[in-house]
């Protein structure tokens, strides 16, 4: 694959129906549930992602069998504790976080030390925040730089409950505990800030013994012993994350529409949505249902000719923490200046993103202002950017830029070069042909 995406063209008027691929965070657990069960599950529309197929060779290494056929993908599970432990072994996380931290939870048993590497950004990512309370149920950890990987762990015959609070608002960092308390003999507990909760979601699907009691702006989980899984069988919803690069492709365009079938909206994944409808979008959700737990829709949205600036609740980040690439575009695009306030996460990302954020649109000609943790983003929606030339170079491997550059070039004009086009593989390998079928 050519490593450089090329485009000078705006996109024209569409009106389409897409499908997008499997929930990324759905499909990671899927795999991890499945492995820990007792017994064959069996998924279809299952994410062929990289970050995907790095969670399926994990498992292998300790004795999980795995069919991935064309149209379904079958994992046969030895039990909670049926993972096969031998010596030397080396897992791999690629460019995910999500398995290098849930991975860590489920290891917390492991009979010999292991050792977990990465790829380049994901190993300047910040591992302590997981393997912190994970030293709590006995597991002992040695990270380079005391935070990063390559990492080894020593596991623990005998897990301990922890009380735990989870401040970051990190669906990773909350899911690794779970997994983690599954396996010990008595009763974990988390306070957690708001984050996806799909993890908790498929326990209560399993009859896993764990409760959820919704707190303002946190939730106190309690996860008690538990000897078994039972296999999940599941259809994959798609990505509201993937998804999204297309609302707003279909936002920023002119007279245009556009139907996202099935997709998961649930209530933790939809702060995009409920931001750029505060902007003044339309995103309306169509064929509401429930799937084992999940909530799921058609999204449907139409081109806006009149966009506003938000200054965004910081309740909302964590909802579209995925997404805040996207609605920086919007913010560019609307009139007034919008802020975005406790941002800092963003900068724990693939790479670190509110800074690319403020990058990609001061390349283009906005201008903002950048801290730490928060941006303003001075809006112009008479901003064209004419034959401007704007080169997206060679970074850390960040699939969320590369495609958001890819949206930024539709729909702002410039002439444009953006590098790494194979990042998409880790999350949205269908990215550019859904592109060319909206083109068509
Ligand atoms: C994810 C959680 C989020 C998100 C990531 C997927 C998950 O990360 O950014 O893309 O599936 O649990 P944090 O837990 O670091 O917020």
């Amino acid at each position: 694959m050519k490593q450089i995406f090329f485009n000078k063209e705006k996109i024209n008027t569409f009106h389409k129906t897409i499908h997008v691929t499997g929930d990324k965070s759905l499909s990671v657990r899927w795999v991890l549930f499945s492995s820990l069960a007792n017994g064959k599950s069996k998924a279809y529309n299952l994410l062929r992602s990289e970050d995907v197929l790095a969670v399926i060779k994990t498992i292998k290494k300790f004795g999980i069998k795995v069919n991935l056929k064309k149209d379904y993908c079958e994992i046969i599970g030895n039990g909670l504790f049926g993972y096969k432990y031998k010596k030397n072994i080396v897992i791999n996380a690629e460019n995910s976080g999500t398995l290098g931290r849930l991975i860590l939870g489920i290891l917390i048993d492991t009979k010999y030390p292991i050792k977990l590497i990465g790829d380049n950004s994901l190993s300047k990512r910040d591992f302590k925040r997981v393997t912190d309370p994970l030293s709590q149920f006995g597991g002992i950890y040695k990270l380079k730089n005391k935070k990063n990987l390559p990492l080894i762990l020593t596991g623990t015959k005998n897990p301990k409950p922890i009380n735990y609070f989870e401040k970051k608002g990190s669906a990773q960092c909350k899911s690794s505990v779970i997994f983690a308390a599954l396996k010990t003999k008595g009763t974990t507990t988390i306070k957690a800030k708001k984050s996806r909760n799909h993890t908790e979601l498929l326990c209560k699907h399993l009859k896993l013994p764990i409760t959820v009691t919704r707190k303002k702006n946190t939730d106190l989980i309690k996860i008690k012993k538990t000897t078994s899984i039972k296999p999940l069988n599941y259809k994959i919803p798609s990505d509201i994350s993937s998804a999204s690069f297309f609302i707003v492709l279909t936002l920023l365009s002119v007279n245009s529409s556009i139907t996202i079938k099935n997709v998961n909206i649930n209530p933790t994944r939809i702060g995009m949505i409920i931001i750029l409808n505060k902007m003044g979008a339309k995103i309306v959700f169509k064929n509401k249902r429930k799937y084992k737990g999940e909530d799921i829709a058609d999204i449907f949205v139409k081109s806006s000719k009149k966009l506003k600036s938000i200054n965004c609740p910081s309740k909302l980040n964590s909802g579209a923490i995925d997404e805040f690439l996207l609605i920086f575009l919007v913010a560019a695009k609307s009139k007034g200046i919008s802020y975005f306030k406790n941002l800092g996460e963003l900068n724990q990302k693939e790479s670190p993103r509110l800074k690319w954020g403020a990058k990609i649109l001061n390349k283009m000609g906005f201008k903002t202002e950048l801290t730490d943790e928060t941006i303003k983003i001075h809006g112009n929606p008479d901003l064209d950017l004419n034959n401007k030339k704007i080169l997206i170079k060679k970074f850390l491997k960040d699939h969320r830029v590369f495609m958001t550059s890819v949206i930024a070039s539709m729909t702002f004009g410039g002439e444009w070069q953006i590098h790494d086009k194979d990042s998409i593989n880790t999350s949205f390998p269908e990215f550019l042909d859904v592109i060319r079928n909206i083109k068509k």
